[in-house]
């Protein structure tokens, strides 16, 4: 199977994400394109040459990247005819806060409002306080959203609370769904 790995990443950690999932796919026999959806390259690649298609993004200030949502919107038609799914990356996802959750549905419904893509899967994954790359102002900001939600205050290092063995999961559902079905775009 061809996959084609777009992502969006403000920090990092949505690209480290798209590694290993394109890793995953590596690793159990398949070929894995991976392409940030700010770079050049993401305007040149066609998701019609591929079996399936996962989209990765972050959310900041409840937003995902709008290099993604370019690319999601631009390539609408191509996305629904493979085995699709998306990545969404976030903190919220990282706890089990009945509000949080809510607000990712929110971000979910507003990026399906913006690209009219519809993913046959979403997938949450817990993202990272990167507190080294972060300015004074962010660094002040998500300090303060980690002391209200019980998160690290330790702003000396970064603090990864990305669940590697739920995205490895993550792809053996999808190679298992994408595999049973036949295609139908092309
Ligand atoms: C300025 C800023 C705003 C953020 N806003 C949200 C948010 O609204 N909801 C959320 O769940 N996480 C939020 N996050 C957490 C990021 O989604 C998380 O750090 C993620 O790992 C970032 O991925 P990236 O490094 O690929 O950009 C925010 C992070 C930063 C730095």
């Amino acid at each position: 199977m061809r996959l084609l790995l777009i992502y969006g990443t403000t920090e990092g950690q949505t690209e480290k994400v798209a590694r290993f999932v394109a890793d995953q796919f590596a690793q159990r026999g398949h070929q894995a394109q991976i392409v940030n959806a700010i770079d050049e390259a993401a305007a040149a690649v066609d998701p019609r040459e591929f079996d399936a298609v996962i989209v990765a993004a972050s959310i900041h200030a409840g937003r995902y990247q709008s290099a993604v949502i370019h690319f999601v919107t631009k390539n609408l038609i191509a996305i629904n005819g493979c085995s699709n799914a998306f990545l969404s990356v976030s903190l919220a996802a990282a706890g089990e806060d009945e509000d949080d959750r809510q607000g990712l549905e929110q971000c979910l419904a507003a990026f399906t409002q913006q690209t009219g893509w519809i993913p046959q899967r979403v997938h949450h994954v817990a993202g990272a306080f990167r507190y080294t790359s972060y300015d004074f102002l962010k660094r002040w900001a998500m300090k303060y959203i980690a002391y209200r939600k019980g998160g690290p205050a330790d702003t000396s290092r970064d603090h990864e609370l990305t669940d590697w063995a739920d995205v490895a999961q993550f792809v053996s559902d999808f190679l298992r769904d994408a595999q049973s079905v036949p295609q139908t775009g092309g």
